[in-house]
């Protein structure tokens, strides 16, 4: 299944943030409500960039590696060239960084807040090519939406 409603998600988000201050709050329920928004998927949060590293911020799934360097793995890789990256087969994929050894596919997307990269969206899934061209659009369209909701009061 892969339905998500993703207008719908962008409304609730809004709601959900825009009378809300609080950064650690608001990371936490961006990445509860997509988490319960998609079907087959794992692990879905936040990399926190922190100098040179990521470092994990609030998810749902089971506990992750903590801290991930820039280039390292595939949200190192994203964060480092500031491009998503879309992985059909993590097995497939050197580097990739095992979390959860249930995970086949990840899509991996940078939040930048005015021109500067402040981290990664990561999600998994255990299904193969779980996440289109399309899936992609949208995802990258609800962060852009989160980092401008929260740009004001700040990121994590
Ligand atoms: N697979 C990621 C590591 C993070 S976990 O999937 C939660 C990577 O290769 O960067």
């Amino acid at each position: 299944m892969n339905d998500t409603n993703y207008g719908l998600l962008q409304s609730q988000l809004a709601a959900l943030l825009k009378d809300e201050t609080d950064a650690l709050a608001n990371a936490a329920n961006f990445v509860a409500l997509l988490y319960n928004a998609m079907d087959d998927v794992n692990w879905l949060g936040i990399y926190v960039l922190r100098g040179k590293e990521l470092v994990l911020g609030p998810f749902q799934g089971l506990p992750a590696c903590v801290r991930i360097e820039l280039g390292k793995g595939v949200c190192g890789m994203a964060a480092a060239s500031g491009k998503s990256l879309r992985v059909p087969d993590v097995h497939a994929f050197p580097g990739h960084i095992v979390c959860d050894a249930a995970s086949r596919s990840e899509l991996v997307i940078p939040l930048v807040i005015g021109g500067q990269l402040v981290g990664v969206l990561d999600i998994d899934s255990p299904l193969l090519d779980r996440f289109s061209e399309a899936d992609q659009a949208r995802i990258e369209a609800v962060c852009a939406d989160y980092c401008d909701l929260v740009s004001k009061s700040g990121f994590i």
